[in-house]
C-alpha cells in the first residue's frame, strides 16, 4: 500500500464518503493523495485503492480455438467489496476476426446474462495474419494487446483487479498516451485524458452541464499512440456505468450489469479506427440532400399564423432555407400524432405550401403516449391492444408523466412495436405529409420519479452500486423505474438504448411511409444510432461558452458514427443576442446538421428577426454553405460508405502534429477545409492554428504558408475564417434559396495547389433522395486532379442519369505562379482571368458536362 504513487491507484471506494475504516474493511489501501485536489474536477486521486494483489480471477490454461483463444477463469483471493457475491467461474473468449480488430468477452457460462441487442458482425474465423500481439497472464488473469509494428499498448487489463458480480463489473486498461477522445455524451473538451476524471453514462434529460451524464451513452474511446497512430476501444455494454480516467494513463470501466464485451480497433489512422468501429455498429445512414440545407425551428410557435409569419419573412429576405420544423406546440393537448384543430387547423396546407416552395417539413414526436383518453385515442388504444407499453415490475402498465399529462411508454423493442408505430406514422402522413421526424424526450424523460406511484425499490431500482450520475444518486430520477419491464428484459438493462430503439422503429416506419430518404433526429443515442438517424445536442444555452462546446460535441458524435449532428444554433435556453446569434449562424453553417432552434418564451432568433446587417451576414454564410453543399454531400457519402465523419478534429488529418491533439475551437470538413470560428464576444480576430502547409482564404483566395503555428486571422462580424488546404479540389454549386433549386444550378470547382502544384478532389452525386442510390449503385462518382497547367476528371462511376445534364461553368485555380494567357476546356477556348496579387486563375465562359471526362489546360 505504502508504495502506491497517486497515478498508480485504482479506486476501491468509488462512492462518496470513503474513510479509512470502510476502506480497510474492503481489504483495500488507504492513503491521502500527494497531489492537491482540483476542486473543479469530477473526480480526484482515490485515497482508497486496490492493493496490487487484490482478489481477481485466475486460470490454469488458455486454449487456442478456431477463432482465437478461450479460458475458464476462477475467482481467487478474499472478496470483501459490498457489491454482492462474485461469479465464481467466468468464461473468457477472444476473437481475432480481422487483421486490425479483436473482440473479447467475459461472461458467466452457467447463467445467460443480458447482452446488448444491437446486431454486430458474426465471427466465424480467425484472421490469417494480424497486426497485433496478444499476451496473457494466468494468475491473476489479464489480457494484453499490443501493436506488432511498434509495441504500443492497445489494451492491458493488468493494472487493476477484474471484478464480476451480478451488478458490479470492473475492468481497467492502460492507455498508450493521455490523448484520449470519446466516452460521451458529456459537455467536455474534445481531449479527455491527462487528469483524473469520471464520466458516467446513464441517459438523462439534462441540458449539457460539465461533469454530468446527459442524453446519450457511448462507451467508446479513441486513443492516440506516441507516434500518432490511433486505436479504438469499444465496450458493448448498455448498463449504467462510470468510466474513470487516470493520468497513469489508464481507463476503468465500472458497469452495473450485462457482460464485459470489448472490441479493439487498430486503425492505424483515426479514420481507419472509425471505419472499423462502424464496421461493427453499422455505417451511417445516407441522409437526403435537402437535409444538409438550413433548418428553422422553435418551441413556442403558438399557432400556424406564427409559423407562416416566420416562413414568409425569411423567404422575403431570400434566406437559403430548406426545412421548417414545429415543436410540441402543434399538438392537440400535446398528444402525439394529432394537431390542435384551432391553433394549427391549417397545418396540412402550411406543409403543402412548404412543398410547393421546394421546402420540407419535420415535426416533433415524443415517446410518451397519453393514457387519459382511452377509447378515443388510437395511438394509445392500439398500443394497449398490441401490448407494446412498458410494464411495472408487477405487469401493470407503467404510468409516467410528460407534456400531455400521464403517459405510457412504448417498448420499442417489443415485437409488435414497429408495426404499431408504423401505423401511427402512416395514418398521420395521410393528414400531414411530413418529410422527417424529430424524436425528443427519449432518455426516456419522465416528470415523476420512476412512475406516478414511484418504484418498488428492488435490487434493480436500488443496486448495490450506483454510478456517479445526476439525480441524487438514483437511477429512476427523471425517468422510468429501472425495475420496469420491457418485453425482453428490464428497463435497468435497456434504458440507455431507449433513444436508439425509438430511432430504429421511427426510421423503419418513415421509410415505409415515405419510400424516400428521410431523417430521424434523436436526442438520446447509443452506438448504432448513426446507422438509422442523426442527433442534435439538446438544450444548450445561448452563451459563448456553449457556442464553443458545440464543437467538441459535434466532433465526438462524428467519432461515434453519427456524422449528421449539430447544436441548436443561437442557443436554446435563455435569450440570445444579435452578436452571439450571428456568430452561431456562422459556426452552424459548418455543422453537418444545421438547425436554428429556440426555447419557449425566448425572443425570436430566426434570421429575419434581426437587423439588416445581421440578416445579410446570416444570408451570406448560408449562401457559402449552399455553395459548398456538393462538397459536404460528397463527405456524407464518404461517411455512409466508410464511417469517417464529415466534420472532424484536426488531428484526423495531422496525426503527427502534437499541436492539433487538443484543438476543439477549430475543426475540419474532410481533410480540405479548416474552420476557425469566433467564439468570444466582441472579438474581431481569431488566434487560429494552421498546420504546416499552404492554406487559402475561402473568400479572398489569399494564400498563407504556415510552418504549423498560431496565426491571427481577421474576423470582423461579417466573417468566419475558413481556409482551403492546399492540395484540395472542392466541387461547388451556385447557391439558391432551397436545395431543390440549387441542385439545378451549374457546378464549379476550386482547385487549391499544394507546394508541389498539385491538387485532387471528388464529387458524389445522385438524385438526392432515393433509398437505393448506394445499395443499387445509382450514383455518380467523379475524381478530379490538377497539376501544373491541367485539370482533369475521371468518371469513376456513372450510375445516375440526371433529367437534365449537369454542367460545369467555372473553375478557379489557386496558387498558380505564372500568368496564363490561354485556356481550353475539352479543346475549346475559354475565358482566362488572372489575379496577380492572389496567384489566382479563373477559367470561365465555357460549359462542359460534369459527368463526362473533363480536360482543362492553360498556359
Ligand atoms: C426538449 C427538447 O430538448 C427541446 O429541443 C424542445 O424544444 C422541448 N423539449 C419541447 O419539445
Amino acid at each position: 500500500c505504502s508504495k502506491s504513487a497517486d497515478n498508480d491507484r485504482f479506486d476501491c471506494h468509488p462512492e462518496p464518503n470513503a474513510n479509512p475504516q470502510k476502506c480497510v474493511a474492503r481489504g483495500c489501501c488507504w492513503k491521502s493523495a500527494s497531489a492537491n485536489f482540483d476542486p473543479e474536477a469530477s473526480y480526484n486521486v482515490p485515497w482508497c485503492f486496490f492493493p496490487s494483489d487484490y482478489a481477481g480471477y485466475s486460470t490454469d490454461e488458455i486454449v487456442v480455438t478456431s477463432t482465437g483463444y478461450a479460458a475458464t477463469l476462477t475467482a481467487t483471493g478474499q472478496w470483501q467489496l459490498p457489491y454482492g457475491t462474485r461469479i465464481g467461474l467466468l468464461r473468457f473468449e477472444l476473437f481475432m476476426p480481422t487483421v486490425d480488430s479483436i473482440r473479447f468477452k467475459f461472461y458467466d457460462p452457467a447463467n445467460k446474462r443480458y447482452e446488448v441487442p444491437i446486431s454486430t458482425p458474426e465471427i466465424q474465423k480467425k484472421a490469417f495474419k494480424t497486426n497485433y500481439h496478444i499476451d496473457f497472464t494466468k494468475n491473476p488473469f489479464s489480457v494484453k494487446i499490443t501493436r506488432k509494428s511498434t509495441g504500443a499498448v492497445l489494451f492491458d487489463s493488468s493494472p487493476s483487479p477484474l471484478i464480476f458480480t451480478d451488478q458490479f463489473l470492473l475492468i481497467s486498461t492502460l492507455l498508450s498516451s493521455s490523448n484520449l477522445y470519446g466516452l460521451g455524451e458529456q459537455k467536455a473538451p474534445l481531449q479527455k485524458g491527462g487528469a483524473w476524471a469520471r464520466y458516467s453514462l446513464w441517459a438523462r434529460d439534462q441540458s449539457p452541464t460539465f461533469n454530468t451524464n446527459i442524453y446519450g451513452s457511448h462507451p467508446f474511446f479513441l486513443n492516440l499512440e506516441p507516434d500518432g497512430k490511433a486505436h479504438g476501444v469499444f465496450l458493448l455494454n448498455s448498463n449504467a456505468m462510470d468510466v474513470d480516467i487516470s493520468p497513469k494513463p489508464a481507463v476503468t470501466f465500472r458497469t452495473i450489469g450485462g457482460i464485459l464485451d470489448f472490441f479493439v480497433f487498430l486503425g492505424p489512422s483515426a479514420d481507419a479506427v472509425i471505419s472499423q468501429y462502424t464496421d461493427v455498429i453499422g455505417k451511417p445512414f445516407m441522409p437526403p440532400y435537402w437535409s444538409l440545407g438550413f433548418h428553422l425551428c422553435r418551441y413556442g410557435y403558438s399557432d400556424t399564423a406564427y409559423v407562416k409569419k416566420i416562413i414568409e419573412r425569411n423567404r422575403a429576405i431570400g434566406i437559403p432555407y430548406d426545412v421548417q420544423w414545429t415543436d410540441i406546440d402543434y399538438m392537440d393537448a400535446k398528444f402525439d400524432w394529432t394537431y390542435d384543430p384551432k391553433r394549427y387547423g391549417d397545418l396540412p396546407s402550411v406543409v403543402e405550401d412548404l412543398h410547393e416552395h421546394g421546402q420540407k417539413y419535420i415535426m416533433i414526436i415524443d415517446p410518451g403516449i397519453a393514457n387519459t383518453q382511452p377509447g378515443k385515442y388510437a395511438a394509445y388504444d392500439e398500443g394497449v391492444k398490441d401490448g407494446v407499453f412498458i410494464q411495472d415490475s408487477k405487469g401493470n402498465l407503467l404510468i409516467g408523466k410528460v407534456w400531455p399529462g400521464t403517459v405510457t411508454f412504448p417498448d420499442f423493442y417489443h415485437p409488435n412495436a414497429t408495426k404499431w408505430w408504423t401505423k401511427q406514422a402512416q395514418d398521420w402522413h395521410t393528414k400531414v405529409s411530413y418529410d422527417g421526424i424529430w424524436i425528443d424526450m427519449n432518455e426516456p424523460s419522465n416528470f415523476v420519479f420512476g412512475s406516478t406511484v414511484g418504484c418498488p425499490g428492488n435490487h434493480l431500482d436500488n443496486p448495490p452500486y450506483v454510478p456517479q450520475i445526476s439525480g441524487n444518486g438514483s437511477l429512476a430520477d427523471n425517468t422510468v423505474c429501472p425495475s420496469a419491464l420491457h418485453y425482453s428484459t428490464s428497463h435497468y438493462n435497456l434504458h440507455n438504448l431507449y433513444g436508439l430503439s425509438e430511432t430504429m422503429a421511427t426510421a423503419s416506419a418513415v421509410t415505409s411511409v415515405i419510400k424516400k430518404r428521410s431523417i430521424i433526429i434523436s436526442r438520446s443515442t447509443f452506438p448504432s444510432q448513426g446507422h438509422f438517424g442523426g442527433h442534435w445536442t439538446g438544450d444548450v444555452f445561448s452563451t459563448w461558452e456553449d457556442l464553443h462546446y458545440s464543437i467538441p460535441a459535434m466532433l465526438e458524435f462524428g467519432m461515434y458514427g453519427i456524422p449528421l449532428v449539430g447544436a441548436d444554433i443561437c442557443g436554446f435556453n435563455h435569450d440570445t443576442t444579435e452578436e452571439l446569434c450571428t456568430r452561431w449562424m456562422q459556426l452552424g453553417a459548418f455543422y453537418p446538421f444545421m438547425r436554428n432552434h429556440n426555447t419557449l418564451g425566448a425572443p425570436d432568433q430566426d434570421p429575419a428577426a434581426f437587423s439588416k446587417r445581421a440578416q445579410s451576414i446570416m444570408k451570406a454564410i448560408l449562401e457559402v454553405r449552399y455553395t459548398l453543399l456538393p462538397f459536404l454531400y460528397t463527405l456524407m457519402v464518404n461517411s455512409h460508405m466508410t464511417g469517417v465523419p464529415a466534420a472532424r478534429p484536426l488531428f484526423f488529418s495531422f496525426p503527427t502534429d502534437v499541436n492539433t491533439f487538443d484543438i476543439d475551437k477549430q475543426f475540419m470538413w474532410g481533410s480540405s477545409l479548416i474552420i476557425s470560428p469566433v467564439l468570444t464576444q466582441g472579438a474581431e480576430s481569431v488566434e487560429a492554428y494552421l498546420p504546416k502547409g499552404i492554406w487559402y482564404d475561402l473568400y479572398t483566395s489569399q494564400m498563407i504558408g504556415s510552418t504549423g503555428k498560431m496565426i491571427g486571422l481577421p474576423a470582423p462580424l461579417e466573417k468566419i475564417p475558413v481556409h482551403i488546404r492546399g492540395g484540395s479540389i472542392l466541387p461547388l454549386q451556385a447557391p439558391a434559396v432551397t436545395t431543390t433549386l440549387s441542385r439545378k444550378n451549374p457546378f464549379g470547382l476550386i482547385a487549391a495547389y499544394d507546394v508541389n502544384g498539385s491538387a485532387s478532389g471528388e464529387l458524389f452525386w445522385d438524385d438526392g433522395d432515393s433509398l437505393d442510390s448506394y445499395s443499387a449503385d445509382k450514383f455518380c462518382h467523379v475524381a478530379f486532379s490538377a497539376a501544373q497547367g491541367t485539370l482533369t476528371s475521371v468518371i469513376m462511376k456513372n450510375g445516375y442519369a440526371p433529367e437534365s445534364p449537369l454542367v460545369i461553368t467555372e473553375i478557379r485555380v489557386l496558387g498558380v505562379a505564372m500568368k496564363p494567357t490561354h485556356a481550353e476546356v475539352n479543346g475549346q477556348s475559354a475565358k482566362v482571368t488572372y489575379l496577380d496579387h492572389l496567384l489566382e486563375l479563373e477559367i470561365a465562359d465555357f460549359s462542359a458536362d460534369l459527368l463526362s471526362p473533363l480536360r482543362v489546360t492553360w498556359k
